[in-house]
């Protein structure tokens, strides 16, 4: 098994990122042991896609990677990076970009929903941006990819990619490519705003009141809590009793997610009971789950040095890991490369 995944360092990492992505990266990490690989990036060069500065790039990337080390990510069992220092998924992306088609990039939602209207005025790499996440899976023979829902269909491009580019250039009919599996979190894979169930928790809302943040402190948290959008009603028996509710289904999943037990079971706890009494129980179970990982945060920022390290020797295992399928790919489509 090779598990692999990113995150973009723009912003700070965010309830919907835990729950989505990052406490299953851990979890897989953790119950992976000597049977499979994990490696796990930030992103950096993808948010070059949107306007964005440079300085706060620097800054947001080693904050990305200490609040993924926080988490519980261990750079001796697994390789942590950023995309920035492993030259391989660049490279990869441009020999991607003869397979990938138009019409496959044009259907991607993401693409559509960032660029609105204005579709001529966005950058080129927002758009091949879904290619260079095909290169970072591509590149290490992923097998297992654990993303939140709103990364499914990215993931579905890099195989409908891979399998192109195997049937077109299988080298001496070996695939070059192993398709990766998402693997979703059947629970928490799309954490909804707090402040509208129909939008998505994200680094882009422009209200800080929509998402907990990792770094959020306990008053802000039960103030973000208590501040949430819900509704009059009780809480019902069943999940069922939440489909016209998406608020209330939102923190009741939350709920569930934190404590690891089924929706079905918070319910029978809490039916009959409204937001006033679910909501502090809601807060304290935040706080006591992000105090020790805004605790470890503080502490990995206090030393730059240590995370530049870890970063480097991650992108140096990345590197050497990297290297072989990058060499195939070079060799399957025909470039030629004298050795020096
Ligand atoms: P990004 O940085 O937007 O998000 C990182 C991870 O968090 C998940 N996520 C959520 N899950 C549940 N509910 C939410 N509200 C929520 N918001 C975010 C995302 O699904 C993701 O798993 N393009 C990717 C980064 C990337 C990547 C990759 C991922 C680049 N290359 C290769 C996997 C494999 C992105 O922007 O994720």
């Amino acid at each position: 098994m090779r598990v692999v995944s990113g995150i973009q360092p723009t912003g700070n990492l965010h309830l919907g990122n835990y729950l989505g992505a990052i406490r299953n990266w851990v979890r897989m990490q953790d119950s992976l042991g000597l049977d499979g690989q994990c490696l796990f990036f930030l992103a950096d060069l993808h948010a070059i896609s949107m306007p964005h500065d440079p300085a706060q790039l620097r800054r947001a990337t080693r904050e990305m990677a200490a609040a993924v080390l926080a988490c519980g990510i261990d750079p001796a069992r697994s390789v942590l990076f950023n995309q920035a220092q492993v030259p391989h998924h660049a490279e990869l992306q441009w020999l991607l970009g003869g397979t990938a088609r138009m019409g496959w990039l044009s259907r991607m939602t993401q693409w559509k929903d960032k660029a609105g209207k204005n579709r001529e005025g966005q950058s080129v790499a927002l758009f091949t941006y879904p290619v260079l996440q095909a290169a970072d899976v591509l590149l290490y023979q992923a097998t297992h990819v654990p993303v939140g829902e709103d990364q499914k269909q990215h993931l579905e491009l890099a195989r409908d990619i891979a399998q192109k580019f195997n049937n077109d250039f299988a080298a001496e009919g070996a695939p070059v490519f192993t398709l990766p599996e998402p693997i979703i979190p059947p629970a928490a894979a799309r954490i909804m705003s707090l402040r509208d169930g129909a939008a998505k928790m994200s680094k882009s809302d422009p209200s800080d009141m929509s998402r907990i943040n990792l770094t959020d402190d306990a008053d802000t948290i039960m103030r973000k809590v208590k501040k949430a959008k819900t509704d009059a009603d009780p809480l019902p028996e069943e999940p069922a009793g939440l489909a016209q509710r998406p608020e209330a289904l939102n923190l009741v999943t939350i709920y569930a997610a934190l404590a690891d037990r089924a929706a079905d079971d918070v319910l029978r706890e809490f039916a009959g009971q409204g937001f006033g009494s679910f909501k502090p129980a809601l807060g304290d179970l935040l706080v006591a789950t992000l105090a020790p990982i805004s605790a470890r945060l503080r502490d990995l920022l206090d030393d730059q040095g240590a995370l530049d390290q870890i970063l480097a020797d991650g992108a140096r295992r990345a590197r050497e890991i990297a290297h072989p399928t990058l060499d195939a790919t070079y060799e399957a489509l025909g470039l030629l490369r004298t050795a020096s």
